[in-house]
């Protein structure tokens, strides 16, 4: 299902506040930071708040810089980004800076808030997603009706919260700065309960004036949508296959397998160590003590399609696959006719109820090492 690129991005004190609870907007960032942020917004195709942060900050939500809005008008965008509201109980005051400064708004709510957002005639599109807001509907519109690409979050936590415990952020910008709020009735930036994303990777530290900005992937496979993580062990698994001893009657493969909190379980490749015909997938589930109670939720990236039939061994990889328990496969490419006429390992999975999502923004990759193979 296409979505946006979700990049959610918060300041937060030492102590993990995201504002005071006076009656202005706390200044977390400096200047220098205001500027990161306003090419951000220049980079993106719409910005996201909720409906407490309108209500609290009144913000703009501009982007400031002439030059950016110039680049942005020469490349064929419109001069601002999009910007996006939610709101379940349609709430809005139709005086806020939000409706009377830059491009297009669209406000997403419900049946309920629809009604009572029309009546106070703001200057927005109002668009209901049902009775309650539901997150993954409410991208796919952005992607779909919109043209959304790139979706920047600025909060506040309610909305960082959702979308990180829903799977559905691609990156988090967090900008620390070097000051304590000291209230235990601020709000923070994430809120308590069950977060499924394990441990973030880390991708980036830079200090800008006196903050530092921290740039977060998650790690955990299986949201909604195929996110950033699929796309990281995605790769991972295409440069194992890069790696793989060359060979003119077999494919170079690479294979990782993933538990739910992102940790990486095993990896593999093709004609690993010293077994010439090993694939990827069987080297990779080798290494993992059969009935590990983490491989029901894993998944298993291949930079090929798992095999649905071998000469070489007994079991093709999709019936090791099943064997093991795993119910989801992230895949770059299926499988030519090359070595096997009809192959259709995918269809072997997804017949016993595996998921099976091919990405095929990497089948460049996946093909690089095989492409003596395939004529
Ligand atoms: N430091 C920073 O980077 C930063 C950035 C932004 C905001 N902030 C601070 O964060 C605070 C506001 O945060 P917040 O958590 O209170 O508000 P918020 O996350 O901006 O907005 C929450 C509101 O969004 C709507 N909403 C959220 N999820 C929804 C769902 N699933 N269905 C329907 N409606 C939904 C609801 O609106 P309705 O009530 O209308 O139904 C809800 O009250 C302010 O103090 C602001 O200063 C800080
Ligand atoms: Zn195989």
């Amino acid at each position: 299902m296409p979505h946006p690129y979700v990049l959610l991005s918060a300041a937060v004190s030492l102590d993990g506040y995201l504002d005071d609870t006076g009656p202005d907007r706390l200044l977390l960032s400096g200047p220098a930071d205001f500027d990161r942020v306003d090419e951000v917004r220049a980079s993106v195709d719409a910005i996201l708040v909720g409906a407490g942060t309108i209500r609290a900050d009144n913000p703009r939500l501009l982007v400031n810089s002439a030059e950016r809005r110039a680049a942005r008008v020469a490349a064929g965008k419109p001069e601002y980004p999009l910007k996006v509201t939610v709101s379940g109980s349609g709430d809005l005051d139709p005086a806020a800076n939000f409706w009377h400064t830059g491009g297009e708004k669209i406000v997403y709510t419900t049946e309920k808030g629809a009604a009572r957002a029309r009546a106070v005639g703001l200057a927005a599109d109002v668009v209901p997603l049902g009775a309650e807001l539901d997150w993954p509907r409410l991208l796919e519109h952005l992607y779909d009706v919109r043209g959304v690409r790139r979706l920047m979050v600025e909060g506040g936590g309610q909305i960082h919260t959702q979308l990180l415990r829903q799977g559905l952020a691609d990156e988090l910008q967090l900008v620390l700065a070097p000051l304590f709020v000291g209230d235990p009735d601020a709000p923070r930036l994430f809120g308590p309960g069950p977060y499924q994303g394990g441990r973030l990777r880390l991708v980036e530290t830079r200090p800008v004036g006196d903050v530092v900005l921290m740039r977060y992937e998650p790690t955990a496979p299986g949201g909604r949508f195929p996110s950033a993580a699929d796309h990281h062990w995605l790769a991972l698994a295409c440069e194992l296959a890069a790696a793989c001893p060359p060979s003119s009657t077999a494919f170079s493969v690479g294979a990782v397998v993933v538990a739910a909190d992102g940790t990486e379980l095993a990896r593999g490749h093709s004609r690993e160590g010293d077994d010439p015909v090993v694939h990827a997938e069987e080297a990779a589930l080798a290494k993992i003590a059969p009935g590990d109670p983490r491989l029901a939720a894993a998944t298993v990236y291949s930079s090929l399609e798992p095999c649905a039939r071998r000469a070489s061994r007994p079991a093709p990889c999709a019936r090791l696959i099943l064997e093991a328990g795993v119910r989801r496969v992230v895949t770059a490419w299926r499988e030519p006719d090359t070595f096997v006429a009809g192959a259709d390992g995918s269809g072997v999975l997804v017949a016993e109820g595996v998921e099976v999502v091919v990405l095929p923004e990497f089948e460049g990759r996946a093909q690089a090492p095989n492409l003596h193979l395939l004529g």
